[in-house]
C-alpha cells in the first residue's frame, strides 16, 4: 500500500446482476483496507459504482418493456442499499450513465481519435454476446467463446468499427510490468498477464454499431456507433476523481490507485487499461490486485447449479459484522476460498462466540459484580501478566505488517492469537476463584489485563467489524468514535475507574448446520450376492493422477479429454464431466484414476483409464486426495 494517499477502487458491477457474494467480497475487502489505512493515519479515497451500458442491460430492459435507463435506475438501488447495510464507507458511487462520466469518456475518445490512436476499419470476426467481446478464429476454444466459464456459441460478424491502437504498446507494457513488480499482484497473476502478452497483441475494437446495440455512450466522431462497454467502464476510475475537471483532486489521487478486482477481469485491467492510460499520457495505477473466487463446497458458484451464496441470508441471520469477519478471515487474498454453512458456523463459533465474545462477557460480568462496575486498579505484576502485556502490545505491529501485505487473514490471525492467549491466561489465573476468595488485589490485576487486551483487540478488529467492536469498546467505557492506532500498541490506556457495562452477548453462539441422521449399518443389511472378495478389489489398479491439460471434445457436450500424469507418464483420459467442471477448473487437480483399464475410443478420442467421481442426482464431484501426494501413488 502506498505511504501517503490511498485511493481504493472496486470493479463497477454490472447493474443487472443481483448482488452476490463476489460483489460483496470485493467491496468489503476494499472497505476493510480503507478503514485500516485510515486507522494508520493515511488519507484515503474509496470509489465503487455500477457498469450500466451494454447488451445485457439493453436486453433485460427490453424483456421488461422499459428503457435501459429506467431499468438501471431501478436495479442500481440494490447495490447502493446493500453497501449501506454492509457498513461500506465509500466516498463516491459512480454510475457509467452519470453525465460526469459520459462526457469524460467522449472527451478521451475524441482526443485519441484526433491523435490517430483510434482508427476506423472493416472487421470480420467472432463475437460472444454474453462476454460482449470479439475473438479471432484462433482465440476460440472448440469453436466456442474462450472466456473461462463461458464456452457459449459465438456469432460471426462482419462490420465497420473503430479500433484503438493497442498493439503499439505491447513491448512498452511488457517492459513496464517487468520493471514494476508491484503493479500486478499477486506475482502469479503478473506472470499470467506476461504470458498473455507473449502472443501478438491486436488492436482493440472500441465501438459497437448502433444498429446492433444502441445502449452505450455515443462516439463523439461518429453518431452511428456507441462505445465498447469496457472502454467506457474502465474510465470510471479517473472520471470519478476529477480527470479533466478538478486538477487538484485528480493530482491528489492519481496514480495512488489501488484497483481491487476478481481474477476473471485481469486482462481488461492489466492490458486494456494500462495501454489506454499510456495513450492518454497518464501514469498507471500503483497496483492492480486480483483476488480468487469464492467457491461453494469446492465448486464454482453458478446460477444454473443454484449454489450462489446470497449475502442477505447470512446478514439477516448472523449480523453484518460476522459476515464481514468470515469473508476477511477465511480468504487468503489471491487464492480461492470456500463458502459453506459449516465453515461459517465453525469460524464464527470458534473465533467470535467462544473466544472474543466469551472473554468480554466474563470480564464485564466479574467487573460489574465484584468491582462496582468500574475498571479496577492493578497491583503487583506477575511474569504471566507481563508476558500478556508484551504479546498485546506487539499485536498492533503484527496487524499493521500483515495489512501492508494485504494478508488480512494473517491480521485476523494475530488478533486471534492474542485472544486465545488471554483465554488461557484467564483459565490459569481463575479470576472467579480470586473473587470467591476475596483476593481483590489479584482480581483487579487480572481483570484489568483482560480488559486492556479487549481494548486493543477490539481496536484492531474495528476496521473489519465496526459495529460489534464499537459495542465492545463502549461496554468497556471507551466512548471515542474510532480507536487511535498509537494507543493500540501501548499498554494500560484503559482508564482505571471508567464505567463498565454488561450488555447482551456480542456474538451469540450459532447452531452448527444439522447433520443428516445416519442409519446404522445393521439396519440395511447387505446380502451375500453383493459382497466381493478382497482379491477382486485388488485387481483394480487405482492411482493418483495429476491433471496437466483439459479440453472439450468436439461435438460432445458431456465429455472432456484430460491429459493426466501418472508417475511421470502422460496419458489421455476421456471423462463425462463437462457439465460439472470447466477445463480451467481441472488443470492442477490431483484425482484418482483406474489405471489398468483397457484403452477405449470414445467419440474418436483414446481414453486410457477412468476417473473416479461421486455422483448423486445432478451433482458430481471428482475424488481428490485430502492433501498433497505425488501422482502415481497407490489408492487402496
Ligand atoms: N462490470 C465489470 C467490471 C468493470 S470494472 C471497470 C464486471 N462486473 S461483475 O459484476 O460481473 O463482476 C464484478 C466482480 O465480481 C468481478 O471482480 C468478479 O471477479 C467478482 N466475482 C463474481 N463472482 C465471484 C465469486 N464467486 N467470488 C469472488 N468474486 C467473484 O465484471
Amino acid at each position: 500500500m502506498p505511504d501517503s494517499s490511498f485511493y481504493v477502487t472496486t470493479p463497477i458491477y454490472y447493474v443487472n446482476d443481483k448482488p452476490h457474494i463476489g460483489h460483496a467480497y470485493t467491496t468489503i475487502l476494499a472497505d476493510v483496507l480503507v478503514r485500516y489505512a485510515r486507522l494508520f493515519g493515511r488519507q484515503t479515497y474509496f470509489l465503487t459504482g455500477t457498469d450500466e451500458h451494454g447488451q445485457k442491460v439493453q436486453r433485460a430492459a427490453e424483456a421488461r418493456h422499459t428503457t435501459p435507463q429506467a431499468h438501471a435506475d431501478e436495479t442500481v438501488v440494490r447495490f447502493q442499499e446493500l453497501w449501506k447495510t454492509l457498513e461500506i464507507t465509500n466516498d463516491d458511487f459512480i454510475r457509467t450513465t452519470d453525465e460526469r462520466h459520459k462526457v469524460i469518456v467522449q472527451e478521451i475518445l475524441q482526443d485519441l481519435y484526433d491523435r490517430g490512436e483510434i482508427y476506423r476499419d472493416e472487421y470480420d470476426g467472432w463475437y460472444c454476446v454474453t462476454c460482449e467481446r470479439f475473438y479471432t478464429e484462433k482465440d476460440l476454444v472448440d469453436g466456442k467463446c474462450p472466456e473461462p466459464g463461458c464456452g457459449r456459441a459465438v456469432e460471426r460478424i462482419a462490420e465497420a468499427n473503430y479500433f484503438f491502437r493497442m498493439s503499439n504498446y505491447q513491448q512498452w507494457l511488457i517492459d513496464y510490468i517487468d520493471q514494476n513488480p508491484t503493479f500486478i499482484q499477486p506475482d502469479f497473476r503478473r506472470n499470467e498477464t506476461l504470458g498473455f502478452l507473449r502472443q501478438e497483441l491486436t488492436d482493440l475494437c472500441i465501438s459497437r454499431p448502433k444498429s446492433r446495440l444502441s445502449w452505450g455512450i455515443e462516439l463523439p466522431f461518429d453518431a452511428d456507433f456507441v462505445t465498447y462497454v469496457w472502454f467506457d467502464a474502465l474510465v470510471n476510475y479517473i472520471s470519478a476523481i476529477g480527470y479533466r475537471r478538478d486538477d487538484e483532486q485528480f493530482a491528489a489521487l492519481w496514480p495512488a490507485a489501488y484497483h481491487l478486482i476478481g481474477k476473471d477481469i485481469l486482462t481488461t485491467h492489466t492490458v486494456y487499461w494500462p495501454t489506454m492510460l499510456k495513450a492518454m499520457g497518464l501514469p498507471l495505477p500503483r497496483t492492480v490486485l486480483a483476488h480468487g473466487w469464492w467457491l461453494s463446497g469446492d465448486s464454482r458458484m453458478s446460477k444454473t447449479t443454484g449454489n450462489v451464496v446470497d449475502p442477505m441470508e447470512y446478514i439477516d441471520r448472523h449480523g453484518v459484522d460476522a459476515f464481514r469477519y468470515f469473508l476477511i478471515a477465511e480468504m487468503v487474498v489471491g487464492q480461492e476460498a470456500n463458502f459453506t454453512p459449516e465453515a461459517f458456523a465453525r469460524r464464527y463459533n470458534a473465533d467470535l462466540a467462544n473466544d472474543l465474545g466469551n472473554i468480554l462477557s466474563r470480564v464485564t460480568t466479574l467487573i460489574v459484580k465484584h468491582c462496582d462496575g468500574r475498571i479496577p486498579e492493578v497491583s503487583e505484576l506477575t511474569d504471566d501478566d507481563r508476558a500478556l502485556q508484551d504479546l498485546a502490545t506487539a499485536t498492533a505491529g503484527r496487524v499493521h505488517e500483515a495489512v501492508e501485505r494485504v494478508r488480512l487473514d494473517a491480521a485476523v490471525g494475530a488478533v486471534a492469537d492474542l485472544i486465545r492467549e488471554t483465554n488461557r491466561y484467564l483459565e490459569r489465573r481463575q479470576p472467579w476463584n480470586l473473587a470467591r476468595d476475596g483476593d481483590k488485589a489479584s482480581l483487579g490485576t487480572v481483570l484489568y489485563h483482560a480488559a486492556d487486551v479487549l481494548r486493543i483487540a477490539s481496536g484492531l478488529l474495528h476496521p473489519i467489524m465496526p459495529d460489534r467492536m464499537t459495542a465492545c469498546r463502549s461496554a468497556l467505557g471507551l466512548t471515542a468514535d474510532e480507536p487511535d492506532f498509537e494507543n493500540l500498541g501501548r499498554w494500560a490506556v484503559l482508564p482505571v475507574g471508567s464505567r463498565v457495562e454488561k450488555g447482551p452477548a456480542l456474538f451469540p453462539r450459532i447452531e452448527a448446520p444439522k447433520k443428516k441422521e445416519l442409519k446404522k449399518k445393521e439396519d440395511s443389511p447387505m446380502t451375500d450376492d453383493n459382497l466381493i472378495d478382497i482379491t477382486e478389489f485388488q485387481n483394480l489398479e487405482l492411482k493418483t493422477a495429476k491433471i496437466i491439460g483439459a479440453d472439450r471434445v468436439e461435438g460432445a457436450d458431456r465429455l472432456l479429454k484430460l491429459q493426466v500424469e501418472v508417475a511421470g507418464e502422460e496419458r489421455q483420459v476421456v471423462a463425462g464431466i463437462a457439465q460439472h467442471y470447466t477445463p480451467e477448473d481441472l488443470v492442477g487437480k490431483t484425482v484418482v484414476v483406474v489405471a489398468n483399464l483397457k484403452p477405449a475410443k470414445i467419440r474418436g478420442e483414446v481414453s486410457n483409464g477412468m476417473l473416479l467421481a461421486a455422483s448423486d442426482g445432478d451433482v458430481l464431484r471428482l475424488l481428490t486426495p485430502d492433501g498433497d501426494i505425488p501422482s502415481g501413488a497407490e489408492v487402496r
